[in-house]
């Protein structure tokens, strides 16, 4: 039996990581530094608790399955973040899936996309999504969920 703690979450956040970040803490540790996708998940979702909200993961190296869940979000969560990784640079079909979201929806990268080649400075969905957060590197997605945490209005993170 699993033990409960007893507290209800008055929020559900999505956690969206796209491909390649399955090999974090491998994967260029220079830019990408040597903490595991695991443990940025672990820790979303102890933050996820302070914050009074159930927080789910989910990687994948495929866009469909990214666009699958995004859609499976409607009416499910009250906010998502995102790191799309490459395919922020290259998917109308995320962003497409994004516009017809209707909740809040937060875009993090690890690291300074600006700071980096010309190609990593567009993203297809800048313009859809409440706010970006980049450059911190396992921190962006804490502040993220932070940010999502406050759209979404979870308890003690009211604007
Ligand atoms: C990234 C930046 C992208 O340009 C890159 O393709 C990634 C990761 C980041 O988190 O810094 O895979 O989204």
């Amino acid at each position: 039996m699993a033990v409960r703690k007893g507290h209800t979450h008055d929020r559900r956040i999505l956690v969206l990581h796209g491909p390649n970040l399955n090999l974090l803490g491998e994967r260029e540790p220079e830019i990408y530094g040597r903490v595991t996708l695991h443990q940025i998940d672990a820790e979303l979702r102890r933050l996820g608790e302070e914050l009074g909200a159930a927080v789910d993961t989910f990687q994948s190296n495929s866009e469909g399955a990214l666009v699958d869940r995004i859609q499976a979000a409607r009416g499910q969560y009250q906010a998502l973040v995102i790191n799309p990784a490459a395919y922020t640079h290259t998917s109308v079909a995320i962003r497409d899936a994004i516009q017809m979201l209707g909740i809040p929806v937060v875009e993090v990268h690890l690291s300074n996309v600006y700071r980096r080649e010309p190609f990593r400075h567009h993203s297809t969905i800048a313009d859809v999504v409440d706010g970006r957060i980049m450059g911190f590197g396992p921190n962006s997605y804490y502040l993220a969920l932070r940010a999502a945490a406050a759209l979404a209005g979870a308890r003690g993170e009211e604007q």
